[in-house]
């Protein structure tokens, strides 16, 4: 046994489309999860998230490839003879049993003791903070209850993989976030590794340890949140993960750490050098709008464009405000409404404005 959960070796899955026609669901994919990892696989819907955990469970079979679980190729193992076990967004709990029963039910196939049980179950119900609630039946709960009845129904087998899909997509946004948290604290406390399927970034960044970013039956990055959100790979890590301004341009100079971009004639700027940047590429500058501030003066350090605001939108927590940079550049900005004694100048349409951001939170795309 090695200290890796799960390994993808170059494992690709083909459908057959209703015409007939080849579907690429998963694409020589290549993955190593190691144990005790919050794993996330994050991408738009049919990008292959859920037959890839499928794959993992045993319910689908790879097209070619392997599918290794703790150094152990699953070749043709069945589901139920896998260490793993799946939560969905169905909670799919049986109606007529008590949150006893149904958490007890698979330990009761597996012949586990009657008194083994009930530690398990009891166990179980505490991790997921359902104590007393071992009578009840699936319909005397709320959505969030009955989802925890379906995470400690997986617990308790102790399996050596936990894979989620989508598992809060049915709660509301409130609730979600609380069991994001929660399930990372749980996911912590058990050490079981956790691969989680989700469609939703924040959720992503939230909890994992790291996140693989897919599109097409690929991965297009896999690192951990900050790396994913602050030094996207691409294009489209980019603009899936967050808010994106793009600087459309051209390397003007290489100058070490630095890489000086022409954006359209209009203006130049630095941003640091990436790997495999080249003289003269054409690349997007890509800017998350919290790193620009809108402001009256230039200030040094920093670079300052000057432009026209043509939208202001006040959403609670900040203000964004749309502005037009030098060369009809136009750029989204996001500033924090702070506490009243800092109160931001308020900058109304029309007004000439002087855009501003730390040369270093350019981040280059060639891709
Ligand atoms: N059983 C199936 N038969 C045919 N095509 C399928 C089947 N399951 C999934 N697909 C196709 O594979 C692609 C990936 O689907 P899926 O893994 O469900 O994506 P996601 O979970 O990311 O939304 C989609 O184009 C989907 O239509
Ligand atoms: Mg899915």
């Amino acid at each position: 046994m090695n200290d890796l959960a799960i390994q993808l070796i170059d494992v690709t899955k083909r459908f057959q489309g209703p015409g007939g026609e080849d579907v690429l669901a998963v694409d020589h994919m290549h993955l190593d999860i190691p144990h005790g990892e919050f794993f996330s696989f994050l991408g738009p819907s049919g990008c292959g998230k859920t037959t890839t955990l499928r794959m993992i469970a045993g319910f689908e079979m790879p097209s070619e490839g392997q599918i290794v679980i703790r150094g152990e190729s699953m070749g043709h193992i069945p589901a139920f003879k896998r260490p793993v076990n799946t939560v969905f967004q169905s909670y799919a709990l049986w109606p007529h049993m008590t949150v006893f029963q149904n958490v007890a039910f698979g330990l009761e196939m597996a012949k586990v003791s009657t008194s083994e049980i009930k530690i398990r179950v009891a166990e179980a119900l505490e991790l997921v903070q359902l104590e007393g609630f071992d009578g009840r039946k699936p319909d005397q709960l709320s959505g969030g209850q009955q989802q925890r009845v379906a995470l400690a129904r997986a617990l308790v087998q102790k399996p050596a993989v936990l894979l989620l899909d989508e598992p809060l997509g049915a709660l509301d946004l409130k609730l979600r976030k609380q069991m994001q948290l929660e399930l990372k604290h749980m996911q912590e406390q058990v050490g079981i590794t956790f691969i989680y399927v989700t469609h939703d970034q924040e959720e992503a960044l939230t909890m994992s340890d790291r996140i693989a970013v897919m599109h097409k039956g690929r991965i297009q990055q896999l690192g951990g949140p900050e790396e994913i959100y602050e030094r996207p790979a691409t294009r489209y890590v980019a603009d899936f993960i967050g808010e994106t301004n793009f600087l459309e341009g051209r390397v003007a100079s290489l100058q070490g750490e630095w890489t000086e971009v022409n954006i359209g004639d209009a203006f130049l700027l630095h941003a640091p050098t990436v790997e495999g940047v080249t003289n003269g590429q054409e690349v997007a500058v890509a800017l998350r709008p919290e790193k620009l501030t809108v402001q009256a003066e230039v200030e040094p350090n920093l670079h300052c464009i000057s432009g026209t605001v043509e939208e202001v939108v006040y959403i609670g927590t900040d203000t964004r405000y749309i502005v037009n940079l030098l060369g009809d550049h136009r750029v989204v900005s996001r500033m924090q409404n702070l506490s009243s004694s800092k109160k931001l100048t308020h900058y109304p349409p029309g007004s000439e404005v002087i855009v501003g951001w730390e040369p270093s939170s350019g981040r280059i795309l060639t891709e």
